[in-house]
Order: C-alpha cells, then structure tokens, then sequence
C-alpha cells in the first residue's frame, strides 16, 4: 500500500536543500551550467571474451542550472552510465565532466558534494533502518552531526513512522522515497533521478512528478533520465535524446517539439466517397474510404483554414476532425528510424 505524501510536506524539502550548503559553496556565485560535459567517454571491458562495449561516445552536453532536464533514451542508450560518471560511481574512459563547475577529476569532493542520486535499482540494505541510513550516507558525505536533518527529510518524504522499521518490510514506494532521501542528505544543488518511475504504479508515479514539480520550483536542478517518452515531455524543460551511447538531439522540449513540423488532420465527411476530390488535389491527402479524408500537412506552411476551405469547395459536409500532432516518439523515430520501446539492439534484454 503506498501512501500519498501530503503536498505541504512534499514542499518542505527543497527549503532543507538550500539554507545550506555542506559543500562549503553557499558564498560562492552559483554556477551558469549545473553540468557540463565534453567528449565525455565510457567503454566498459568485455567480461568473459566478450567484446569491449562503448556506452558513451564522446558526449558533450550542458544542462543549465535550474533546469529540469530530461535524458531521453531506449534501454542501454547510456544514460546510467552518464548519470553515474557524474556521480563518481562509475570511472569515464575519456573527455571531461564538471558538476556545479568543479571537475570531476581534479575537484572530486566539490562535484561529488554538489550531485545525489536516486538509482535506478531499488537496492536498499534490508537490515538498516531509514533513520540508520540516513545517517550513514550524511557520515559518507561528511555533515557534521549539528546539521544532520534525518527526522525533516524523512518526515518530508512521509517516511516517520518507518524511521526505525526494518527496511525490508518498505514497499516498493516507500523504498523509492528512501533512495530520494538518502540522496539529498548533504543537500545537494543539483538532484538526479535515473529512471524514476520505471515500473512504478500510476499513483507514485504523480507523486514523483508533482515531488520533482516542486524541487524545480525552489531552484533545484533536476537530471532524470527515463525511456517514458511521456514523462520527459510533461517534466522536462530541456531533453536530450541519447541512443547507442550518442547524443542525437539536445533542444529545450518545445523546440524539440517543433522541429518535425508535421501534423496530421484527419476529416470524417457525410458523402461516401471513391476518390480523393479534386479540389483538395493541391494538398497531401489520403482516403481511408468510404468517408474519411487524412490531410498530412506542415503547420508553418498551411492554414487549417485552407484545408476546410478546400473541403467546402468539393462540396462535402464534415461530420468529424481530428488532428494528430508530432510527439517525442515521432521525433526519436526520425532520428534514430527505431522506436523508443524497441530499445538499443545489442542490449533489448538487459531492460528492467
Ligand atoms: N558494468 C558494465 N559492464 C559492461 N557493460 C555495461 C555495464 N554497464 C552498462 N553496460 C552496457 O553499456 C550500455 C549502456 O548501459 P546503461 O548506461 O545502463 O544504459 P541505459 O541506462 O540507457 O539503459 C549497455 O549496452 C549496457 O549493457
Ligand atoms: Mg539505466
């Protein structure tokens, strides 16, 4: 059974995440790129005979701080690997990264300090308590005892009444709230989420979303990564689109949107007809017989106006319209000439 955190203590984290700052950078200027990455590199050693496999081919990327941005890709596009450079948990092979403008080389505390993450997996030690976790990962992270907030991010993530059960008896839920938890203990400026609702029921998946809402509201830079295209178009401000370890797009999700240029209007009319008329012969037209007409057209360059006015002329009477707009997954499909869920084929059965 999940419960729903109430929205007043949803709010009430990004106000812990930000009058401090253990990174020792509350003084500092804060950074134009939250993360900045350039032939940024991963090929993970073949296990067993097998081949080298390049997970990341010379990425270059800028996410603006205060953003909510979106790493689009199928399963094995790169994404955790990307995420998990930035976070010091997995060693690049070449290029460079910078976390809230400290390298990940040279100034690896700072950039560690700057970044949590919540995983992908839900690996939780069972016999730890929340409480307990809470503050091995604020002990991991170096926050002096005095500026430990367990009891305020765990009632924050309606977590309390759990603080000291076992964490094995957590729901999945619960368990997702704990890793988002853990992960701004040392309040973090800038919050990653590696597919956040994956396998994720309908009702925490809006509580997430509304959660992620809100840290973006109060200034929070949020990095997720998801293969929902839906997701990243309703979240994101700016999206990335990764497939086979290469960046393929990078637009802010408007833009991205408009790109395709493409729309579809799809007219259902009272006479039964053999051919598409003549009047509309000017225009991209399809018939679906006996009564519908699907009219492909450029909205930069017709007005629907033109396409109803050419329906009029052949004399016809529309009875029902529809329009059809290009989505992410038409955009990925252009770029890559696979579909989002079809996944990178070298990995389709290493999904979750
Ligand atoms: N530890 C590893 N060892 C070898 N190959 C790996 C390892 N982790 C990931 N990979 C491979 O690297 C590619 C990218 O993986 P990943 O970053 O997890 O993709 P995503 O998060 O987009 O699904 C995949 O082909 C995956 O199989
Ligand atoms: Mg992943």
């Amino acid at each position: 059974m999940i419960r729903i955190a109430a929205p007043h203590s949803i709010v009430r984290i990004p106000d812990i995440m930000h009058d401090a700052q253990p990174g020792g950078a509350s003084h500092e200027e804060p950074p134009a790129l939250a993360i900045r990455a350039q032939g940024l590199s991963k090929t993970y050693r073949g296990l067993g005979g097998e081949a080298p496999k390049k997970a990341l081919k010379a990425i270059d990327l800028e996410i603006p701080r205060g953003s909510v941005f979106g790493l689009l890709g199928p399963n094995g596009a790169g994404k955790s690997t990307f995420i998990n450079i930035l976070a010091g948990l997995v060693i690049k092979s070449g290029g460079m990264a910078q976390v809230w403008g400290h390298d990940i080389d040279r100034e690896a505390r700072a950039a560690r300090a700057a970044i949590g993450v919540v995983p992908q997996e839900l690996n939780i030690d069972p016999f730890f308590t929340p409480r307990e976790l809470l503050e091995v990962q604020a002990g991991l992270f170096g926050v002096p005892r005095a500026e430990r907030r367990t009891d305020e991010i765990l009632a924050a993530l309606s977590l309390s009444d759990k603080a000291d059960a076992y964490a094995r008896s957590l729901s999945g839920g619960m368990r997702r709230r704990l890793l988002v938890a853990k992960a701004i203990v040392h309040d973090p400026p800038v919050l990653v989420l590696d597919e956040p609702t994956a396998g994720v029921d309908v009702e925490l998946r809006r509580q997430l979303w509304t959660y992620v809402r809100s840290l973006a509201a109060r200034g929070t830079t949020v990095l997720l990564t998801t293969h929902y295209l839906e997701e990243a178009q309703e979240l994101c401000d700016r999206i990335a689109i990764i497939d086979r370890g290469e960046l393929v797009a990078h637009d802010s999700t408007e833009a991205l949107l408009r790109r395709l240029d493409r729309k579809e209007l799809a007219i259902t009319v009272a006479e039964e007809l053999t051919a598409v008329p003549a009047e509309m012969a000017e225009l991209s037209v399809e018939l679906a017989p006996p009564r519908r007409l699907i009219v492909r057209y450029k909205p930069s360059a017709t007005r629907i106006g033109d396409i109803l006015a050419a329906v009029r002329a052949a004399g016809l009477t529309i009875s029902d319209l529809s329009t059809e707009e290009s989505d992410l997954e038409d955009i990925f499909l252009a770029l890559t000439g696979r579909s989002v869920a079809e996944g990178a084929p070298d990995s389709a059965s290493a999904a979750e």
